[in-house]
């Protein structure tokens, strides 16, 4: 187990998405995906940074008359530190058949796209027939390889942020908004 780091201390910065905008959006992302998956709606959510969006989402979902069936997995690019090490590795593995299926495969943030990417390999290695990608924040201006995200919920500049469900080192995942951190240099 990794122990929480002492770390240099960060700082708050600007609130970007306020809980009430989230939620809003959150609606929003899910009318669209209501009308593409329709009840057939498999997911498989990538942790730990997803587990706030989707557990919104899901419910979303559900009030629009979907039953959502739910996977999760771990795949991590990132450690301490706030730029992303360019390479992915799966935790775990796929509780649920995903052979011959549609899959909606969320995470929080695509930011390089290694994590997506390797994701979707994994789907379509393991018999998903389409994998389409949903994911709560896209910073397309540090993207390293050639993906996008079928759903968004807010394209931002190239910014560190943490909240609802994002982290710096495992801290912040509890704020109820979205907001951009400074890390002072050391
Ligand atoms: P990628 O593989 O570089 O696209 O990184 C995706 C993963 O990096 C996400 O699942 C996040 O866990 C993490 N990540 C990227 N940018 C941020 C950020 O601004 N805040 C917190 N985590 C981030
Ligand atoms: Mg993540």
């Amino acid at each position: 187990m990794t122990p929480l780091t002492p770390l240099a201390p960060a700082r708050i910065e600007t609130v970007l998405f306020s809980a009430a905008r989230i939620r809003e959006r959150v609606d929003e992302v899910a009318i669209d995906i209501a009308a593409d998956f329709g009840d057939d709606c498999r997911i498989v959510a990538i942790l730990k940074g997803s587990f706030v969006f989707v557990a919104d989402l899901i419910r979303q979902l559900s009030g629009r008359g979907l039953h959502p069936v739910v996977d999760f997995i771990g795949i991590s690019s990132y450690g301490a530190e706030t730029v992303s090490c360019g390479a992915a590795t799966l935790q775990g593995q796929l509780s649920l058949p995903v052979q011959g299926r549609r899959i909606l495969l969320i995470d929080d943030i695509l930011d390089t796209g290694v994590t997506l990417q390797a994701a979707t390999r994994l789907l379509l290695d393991n018999g998903a027939s389409e994998v389409r990608t949903c994911v709560l924040l896209d910073k397309p201006a540090r993207r390293i390889v050639p993906i996008r995200a079928d759903f968004v919920g807010f394209t931002i500049d190239n910014v560190f942020v943490v909240g609802y469900g994002l982290d710096y080192d495992n801290r912040y995942r509890h704020l109820p908004y979205l907001a951009t951190l400074t890390v002072p240099a050391p």
